[in-house]
């Protein structure tokens, strides 16, 4: 059956939301901006049929299945609700809400409506290479897991003038580096080993106690250079570093940076097992490397013929053809959209709300573990 997705947001994820739906088939008959202005002129570079003067006007559209959530953080929560109430599948782009409350709420809510699929876009998981990594852990190519470090660092935010939505706590959320690009990480590797975090303690820093903020709205990754500005005090962090204890035994460790130069948007991993090591970069994503004590070291080229039988579907180039960003969005939804025309009997790949909600009582962890100076566990609600 073919779905018909609806977008809420016109910034950076807009696009890149559009465009992988359109790879996958997916129908995108509508878009909702910040005023209608937006919706129409988006509508209109994109060839989408709808766009919507309000958000009342897009959930009473019956042609519409599935809603994209692609707006800054503090509007997921109501925009998420308001979906499933009126009976709309939701994607919905991390961190699923601002704090644990809003989340365990949407948690409750899709489970009312298990008729509906309600996903939250960790699309780093849907790297054909982490996908390969995920599945050599499953069949204990590894052996015992004994550690786990990394670092998720960008340079956007690097000088006093670059200035974003997400710098706003009210906007973005109390954590910013950590609930904006750690999230993904800390998602990723617990996805990849199948161990769960369950204490952290973390050391968080700003560096830029003021910035100044452009008058007028700044685009993700866009051009800092404003005409006109105001200084804007930030208590958010600008890089921090974490220590972790998994389900299981291992450790880990992350540091997280949106003030590292040169660094675009570099996710790591190195998994360290009883038998062999993985590591992984996403700004090289179509090389795994694999760790030897008694042999050469390998590097694993994404190659479909290549990858463990469970991990090809997630590739869908011959290897040298490489694939990237843009791709593991087009995975992910394939994910979400196969589940949902699926039995659901087998549990999905991509995020669930439940997962989201998890990431968010993790990060509440980490700031509280970051103000009391402490290892602070991570309460299980069951959800
Ligand atoms: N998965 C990823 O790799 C990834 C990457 C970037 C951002 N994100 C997430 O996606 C979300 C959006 O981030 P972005 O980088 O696209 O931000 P952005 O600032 O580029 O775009 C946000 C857009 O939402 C619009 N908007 C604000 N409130 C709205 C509302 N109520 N209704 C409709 N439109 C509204 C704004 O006008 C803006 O155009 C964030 O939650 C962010 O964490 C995920």
């Amino acid at each position: 059956m073919q779905q018909r997705a609806a977008l809420v947001g016109t910034g950076f994820m807009g696009w890149v939301h559009c465009e992988a739906l359109r790879r996958i088939g997916v129908v995108v008959a509508g878009v909702l901006g910040s005023s209608q202005q937006k919706s129409v002129a988006m509508a209109e570079q994109y060839g989408i049929q709808n766009a919507y003067a309000n958000y009342d006007e897009l959930l009473t559209d019956d042609q519409i299945d599935v809603v994209h959530v692609l707006t800054p953080n503090a509007s997921h929560f109501s925009l998420c609700r308001a979906a499933i109430d009126a009976g709309k599948h939701v994607l919905c782009e991390k961190p699923l809400a601002m704090n644990s409350d809003q989340s365990a709420e949407l948690v409750e809510l899709a489970a009312r409506h298990p008729q509906l699929v309600a996903g939250v876009n960790y699309n780093m998981r849907f790297y054909p290479l982490c996908i390969e990594a995920r599945m050599r852990i499953q069949s204990e190519d590894l052996g015992r897991i004994f550690h786990v470090h990394g670092s998720y660092v960008q340079d956007w935010l690097l000088k006093s003038t670059d200035y974003n939505w997400r710098l706003q706590a009210e906007q973005g959320g109390s954590l910013r580096a950590v609930a904006d690009i750690g999230t993904h990480w800390l998602d990723l590797v617990q996805f990849i080993t199948g161990h769960k975090i369950v204490a952290v303690c973390a050391d968080l820093t700003t560096v830029h106690p003021t910035r100044e903020r452009p008058l007028g709205e700044v685009q993700t990754f866009a051009d800092s250079t404003a005409a006109q500005t105001e200084p804007l005090a930030i208590d958010t962090e600008d890089h921090g570093h974490l220590m972790f204890q998994f389900a299981g035994g291992a450790t880990g460790s992350l540091t997280v940076s949106q003030v590292t130069a040169g660094r675009k948007n570099c996710l790591r991993f190195e998994i360290a097992g009883s038998r062999k090591a993985l590591a992984w970069n996403s700004e090289l994503p179509n090389q795994l490397w694999i760790g030897h004590r008694d042999q050469a070291n390998e590097q694993l080229l994404r190659d479909p013929a290549l990858l463990t039988q469970t991990a090809r579907p997630s590739t869908s180039y011959p290897g040298g053809h490489n694939e990237g960003y843009g791709d593991s969005f087009k995975h992910a939804f394939h994910a979400f959209y196969d589940f949902l025309n699926s039995d659901r009997q087998t549990a999905p790949q991509q995020a669930t709300f439940a997962d989201g909600h998890r990431e968010i009582v993790l990060c509440e962890a980490i700031l509280a573990s970051h103000r009391q100076r402490r290892w602070v566990a991570i309460p299980d609600d069951g959800r």
